[in-house]
């Protein structure tokens, strides 16, 4: 028989048994709970399993209950093994991984809990909900996801993002990025999801993001999402932090003063406004609203210009969302160098100075560079890099424009501001200049995560450090720096992750 629970099984994941709970606290993978079946196992071999696993930090369940999150079988019988999980009445079969034994002897040897695939998985033979698409497996990580702008899952990645930011607004780190990694897996679907069940195969879904996508699915919204919409507190912080150089740290701190609109804010004595802030407020209408292709392709024209009469041997190229193939931005992003290592210091320098003249230069934030060559790369994922870059915006003359400006209702000026970042590396760390800045943030992110946890290598915007060998590794393309990951090369329209 299957070992069954001798005691009825508790109902809230929150109530576990008392005794594995004591392991749980001492134990290094606290998210993933394990109960291995009984049935072709037999009880001793079990019990070696459960000690083993236990003694390299893993939590194992003693009783099946709601707690569990991987159920491990060697039954190859999946009918029998469904048919017995069935009548367990667990409250929601579809968040239990149902896996092979080879799962559980991958993950023992890794000494940590490998991600799920198709290949451990053992399928219900006639699953309760019917898939809306073969699923083929998805990779957890983006960087090995192919992720156009082509969003099939609109209405669950929207109400996603929502939660994302609330929990971004309130510092819970951990649980906005499971919502941007849900969002950002179902974006890469080249398939519209109909039902939840058709999710069971995917990564990074937890119990919270199909309960907000079944109930998307059942009454076309989400409670929670409509919620936190209505807040006033999440309302003020998010308009706050659309202006230019108003972080969620000054966003609260206002909100703690009572003020709840900018003329609020502006009126307010005793607040003091930085540069950025100021501009901010002063173009707000025209750097709120999205700038377009064609606008993108105006500032390159301007900029290109300006920087060949600097010098000859200047590397201009469009990056970040524009790269991606992003029809619209909220800023337009370049990479500025000359192919002379070393020249590229006054670059950036020389380029505000000849926009300034032009009388095209309403606001600039210039750093200059701290980029040590020595330096490994930084642990930290969300890290600025240290190449000299500037944060400017540009008054764009609509006559530039191929198509016209993008206006607001009602607006007369033949021109408009925009924003436009420009970060100017040595040459030799073009490449990882260039893929660092591309993004999507999601994207560069998992690039790390993934050199960190499957190459045990060091990825920056700056460089790449292979531990093992301790060494940097070179790269004149991007394309160098995918061989070195042992990644498949993504074009950068599909990095929109
Ligand atoms: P953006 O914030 O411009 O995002 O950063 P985007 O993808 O172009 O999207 P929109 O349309 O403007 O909103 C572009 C990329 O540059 C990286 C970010 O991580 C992102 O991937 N970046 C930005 C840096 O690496 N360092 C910085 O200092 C700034
Ligand atoms: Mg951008």
């Amino acid at each position: 028989m299957f070992h069954a629970p001798a005691t009825p099984r508790p109902k809230k994941r929150s109530k576990p048994a008392q005794d594995s709970f004591c392991r749980r606290e001492e134990a290094t993978f606290q998210d993933v709970r394990i109960f291995l079946v009984e049935r072709k196992m037999g009880r001793s071999r079990r019990s070696f399993l459960t000690q083993l696993a236990r003694s390299k930090g893993f939590v194992v369940e003693d009783i099946l209950s709601d707690a569990v999150t991987h159920v491990v079988s060697e039954d190859s019988q999946s009918s029998s093994l469904w048919a017995w999980l069935k009548g367990r009445s667990l409250s929601d079969l579809s968040t239990v991984n149902v896996l092979d034994i080879s799962w559980f002897t991958d993950s023992m040897r890794e000494g940590r809990p490998v991600p799920v695939e198709t290949k451990h998985l053992i399928q219900d033979i006639l699953p309760e909900a019917p898939k809306a698409a073969p699923v083929n497996t998805v990779s957890q990580y983006a960087c090995q996801r192919r992720t156009t702008t082509e969003n099939n899952n609109r209405i669950f990645t929207d109400a996603f993002e929502v939660l994302a930011e609330n929990y971004e607004f309130n510092d819970i780190e951990g649980r906005c990025l499971a919502f941007r990694r849900a969002a950002s897996v179902l974006k890469s679907l080249p398939w519209a999801v109909r039902c939840v069940g058709a999710t069971q195969d995917l990564p990074c879904l937890g119990e919270h993001t199909k309960a907000v996508m079944k109930e998307i699915l059942q009454y076309g919204r989400s409670f929670e999402v409509e919620k936190i919409l209505s807040d006033e507190r999440c309302q003020t912080l998010k308009l706050f932090t659309s202006v230019f150089g108003v972080g969620p740290k000054t966003a609260e701190k206002w909100y703690r003063r009572g003020l709840r609109s900018f003329s609020e804010v502006l009126a307010q004595p005793g607040i003091h406004l930085n540069r950025m802030q100021q501009s901010g407020f002063l173009h707000y209408g025209d750097i709120s609203r999205a700038v377009s292709k064609a606008e993108a392709r105006a500032v390159g024209n301007i900029i290109d210009e300006a920087v060949h009469v600097i010098t000859p041997n200047a590397i201009l190229a469009l990056t970040g969302g524009f790269r991606r193939g992003k029809d619209f931005g909220h800023d337009v992003d370049f990479i500025l160098t000359t192919t002379e290592l070393g020249k590229e210091e006054n670059l950036l320098i020389s380029i505000i100075e000849s926009l300034k003249k032009q009388g095209l230069l309403l606001f600039s934030d210039y750093q200059a560079s701290t980029f040590d060559i020595s330096k490994l790369p930084s642990h930290r994922f969300e890290a600025m890099d240290h190449f000299a870059k500037c944060f400017l915006i540009l008054r764009l003359e609509g006559s530039l424009v191929e198509g016209g400006l993008q206006r607001a209702q009602g607006d007369g000026r033949e021109w408009r501001a925009v924003r436009v970042d420009l970060v100017s590396p040595p040459v030799d760390r073009y490449a990882y200049t260039m893929l660092g800045w591309t993004g999507s943030r999601m994207f560069e992110r998992d690039l790390r995560r993934f050199a960190r946890l499957e190459r045990q290598m060091l990825l920056d915007n700056h460089a790449l450090y292979d531990k093992t060998k301790n060494e940097f590794l070179t790269a004149t393309t991007e394309k160098d720096i995918f061989d070195h990951l042992g990644l498949e090369y993504i074009e950068p329209w599909q990095r929109n992750a």
